[in-house]
């Protein structure tokens, strides 16, 4: 019987369903903590099982000893009736029993697993890089935390046990069957068979809509997601017509998957129930013509004992389909689930031991040789290369889509500088770069055996010129390495044995992907969150929580004074707004308070003056305000980058003219740098932008 599964998938055959099997294992792989509970569930689930095989037979004894009573003149024996009617309740009492200490103990095994489940998602998630944010809706995302989660969990809350359950019953069945009388035993099974090959046929039909409909329903999320978080938007677009034509379309198309699984797992019960209640009929005719026939070997009790058989029979084929079916969306969901799971994480950072101390920071910043690209099909960083003094200010301009939010990006490591692919012999080629602040290793496939001259050798590539020449083992090719779209050639060189470390080899490495360095330390030896308690950010979208304005002011800080906070209030020119309040800084931000986007900024800029690190960003900080608040946060800015070094990224130039060093930035490349005055007695492409905006106002 179990043979059928394997077979059915052959079926319908191809990757996918293999891909969906694959996913089963996985799940299965993930429940490994809970298989001593499972094997106990499964163990009552037997004994469950044949309580309710040995049911039937002591039935017929029973029937026996009732119709024999009847014939004869002593009567209907009730000593030996009373034992089997006290065996029967005995045996049916410890079948429910023993199931419904299965069902308890499957229902912990699924809810420690769906939570199990939903913790290792979350984890995932804060492990995620923003990458992958950026091709997955959120939507999305949900429907695999839940509606996926859920459907594992009630799958396997049941699926498991009532699969034991009804392959020990639909075994132990036949064997009863057949052991009691062959003629009846066959004729059951071939009416059983009816009903379960059309069984068969609605599985193979419906399962491609239960996997479509789980698919649909993480799309509709999506959908739905991302309209009612852009709401605004859409009315404003009047794109309403659009979205709900969006909308109806995956509404549909899961109303058509959810009404034809329904409707063919529907169409189950009633088949199965009347190919079940043909074998009722078939059973007494047969029967009573074999009685008939005078065949000793049938009684009454036997027919009515085949009865409850035909029924015990069918039972577990309907649990098998139903099963089945369950597994098919089980399967489907864990790919969902598992898929997650596997995604690329950002780098471990656990043994990272480079730590800058916020208030030791002093501050100077650099990028070497920086290239970056989102996709590898569009470089957007190509060589960026600056030197920041603690305290100096540099202002970074170019037109929308230069790559100024990128640089950004890259510095806080939001973004990873990417490791370029290798490319050996034409062949894409796995590597791990090992790199302990001093030195750079990379080991290709280091577990994959490579063989050099019938040597099995484990190699690295490095900058040949910087190691010690007696551990190489010259290897005359020439490995690709290729950064982003850009294939750039370069000498390898084999060296045996895994464990020398080089004193330098640098050489290569920083060619490719480039540095961020803050005081000297490159940011990749540092944990993002130390890089990113070094840094205050001030971006166009002001982000502001539910809470009072203290709370909001003093953010992660601890022990700020009210003089502290009248002092940062007064420097951003909120003071006497805040004054004005009831409640003061103790009056919760909503939207009944009605701050204005520039109020808004000036929290923002407030709290980063709070905070007090050592680098500071501000991308686009002042575009959503009217110039005259402008001016206002202008100084508060002035005020803020006082001492910082300041990456301030501006879109009207007029905010950054007093910036110590301007970079313009074009397509990835910085084509002008220099101070305002400079740039513009350069009469370049950063006076072109200074003059339009300047003609503008
Ligand atoms: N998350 C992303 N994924 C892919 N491309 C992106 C992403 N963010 C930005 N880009 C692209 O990178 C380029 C530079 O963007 P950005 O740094 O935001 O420009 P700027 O801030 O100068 O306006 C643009 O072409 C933009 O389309
Ligand atoms: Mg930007």
């Amino acid at each position: 019987m179990a043979g059928f599964g394997p077979k059915k998938m052959g079926l319908h055959g191809g990757p996918r369903e293999k891909a969906d099997m694959k996913s089963v294992k996985k799940l299965f792989a993930y429940c490994k903590p809970y298989f001593p509970s499972i094997i106990i569930a499964l163990f009552l689930a037997l004994v469950g099982a044949i309580a309710t095989i040995v049911g039937p037979d002591k039935i017929s004894e029973m029937m026996d000893i009732i119709t024999s009573g009847l014939t004869q003149v002593a009567g209907i024996d009730m000593d030996e009736f009373m034992s089997v009617v006290i065996f029967l309740i005995c045996l049916y009492a410890a079948g429910a029993l023993a199931h419904y200490i299965q069902q308890f103990i499957m229902a912990g095994v699924t809810q420690k697993t769906s939570k199990r489940l939903r913790t290792d998602i979350n984890k995932k998630i804060n492990k995620l890089p923003l990458r992958y944010f950026d091709t997955t809706t959120r939507g999305d995302l949900l429907s695999r935390v839940t509606n996926d989660v859920d459907t594992i969990a009630q799958s396997l809350g049941s699926t498991i046990a009532n699969l034991v359950n009804a392959l020990v019953l639909f075994l132990g069945v036949l064997i009863m069957m057949f052991t009691v009388n062959w003629i009846l035993a066959l004729v059951t099974i071939g009416t059983s068979i009816l009903g379960f090959m059309l069984m068969f046929i609605i599985i193979g039909k419906s399962q491609k809509y239960f996997s479509r409909r789980q698919q649909n329903i993480g799309e509709m999320n999506g959908q739905i997601e991302e309209v009612y978080t852009n709401h605004n938007v859409v009315k404003s677009y009047t794109a309403e017509n659009d979205v709900k034509k969006r909308f109806s379309d995956i509404n549909n198309k899961l109303y058509e998957n959810n009404f034809k699984s329904q409707c063919l797992g529907g169409l189950m019960h009633p088949l199965m129930g009347f190919a079940g209640n043909l074998s009722y009929a078939a059973i007494f005719i047969i029967g009573v013509a074999l009685i008939l026939n005078g065949s000793d070997a049938i009684t009454f009790g036997t027919i009515i004992s085949f009865t409850i058989y035909a029924r015990l029979f069918s039972q577990p084929l309907t649990t098998i389909a139903q099963s089945m079916n369950m597994i098919q969306q089980t399967a489907a969901a864990s790919k969902r689930v598992f898929e997650l799971l596997e995604e690329e994480e950002m780098i471990d950072e656990s043994q990272k031991k480079v730590h800058l101390n916020e208030n030791d920071t002093i501050g100077s910043v650099e990028f070497r040789n920086v290239r970056f690209a989102y996709n590898a099909d569009k470089t957007i960083i190509n060589n960026f290369n600056i030197k920041l003094a603690p305290g100096q200010k540099v202002a970074i301009v170019g037109p929308t889509g230069a790559g100024k939010t990128t640089i950004v990006n890259l510095l806080m490591r939001f973004y990873e500088l990417r490791q370029p692919r290798l490319i050996i012999n034409g062949e894409m080629t796995d590597y791990k770069v090992f790199d302990n602040g001093k030195s750079i290793r990379i080991m290709v496939n280091d577990n994959k055996e490579l063989f050099i001259n019938d040597e099995k050798t484990k190699y690295h590539i490095s900058d040949s010129d910087n190691l010690p020449k007696n551990k190489i083992l010259k290897f005359n090719q020439d490995f690709n390495l290729s950064a982003d779209n850009e294939d750039i050639s370069y000498k390898a060189t084999i060296v045996t044995g895994n464990d020398i470390d080089y004193p330098k080899s640098y050489g290569f490495a920083v060619a490719y992907y480039g540095y961020i360095f803050i005081d000297d330390v490159p940011t990749k030896s540092m944990t993002r969150e130390n890089i990113h308690d070094l840094f205050d950010m001030i971006l166009q979208d002001t982000w502001l929580f539910d809470g009072t304005i203290r709370e909001n002011l003093v953010y992660n800080k601890k022990d700020v004074s009210n003089e502290k906070l009248d002092e940062v209030c007064a420097a951003v020119g909120l003071k006497h707004f805040i004054h004005t309040l009831k409640k003061g800084y103790d009056t919760k931000l909503n939207n009944n308070l009605g701050l204005s986007e520039g109020q808004k900024q000036q929290l923002t800029i407030a709290r980063a003056m709070i905070k007090d690190s050592p680098l500071l960003i501000l991308d686009e900080a002042t575009s959503s305000v009217d110039t005259r608040t402008e001016i206002v946060i202008q100084e508060a800015m002035d005020e803020l980058t006082k001492g910082r070094t300041s990456f301030v990224i501006a879109h009207r130039l007029s905010t950054i003219k007093n910036a110590g060093i301007i970079l313009v930035l074009k397509d990835g490349d910085i084509i002008e740098h220099g101070n305002h005055s400079e740039l513009l007695a350069k009469n370049g492409f950063y006076a072109e932008l200074y003059n339009s905006q300047f003609a503008q106002v």
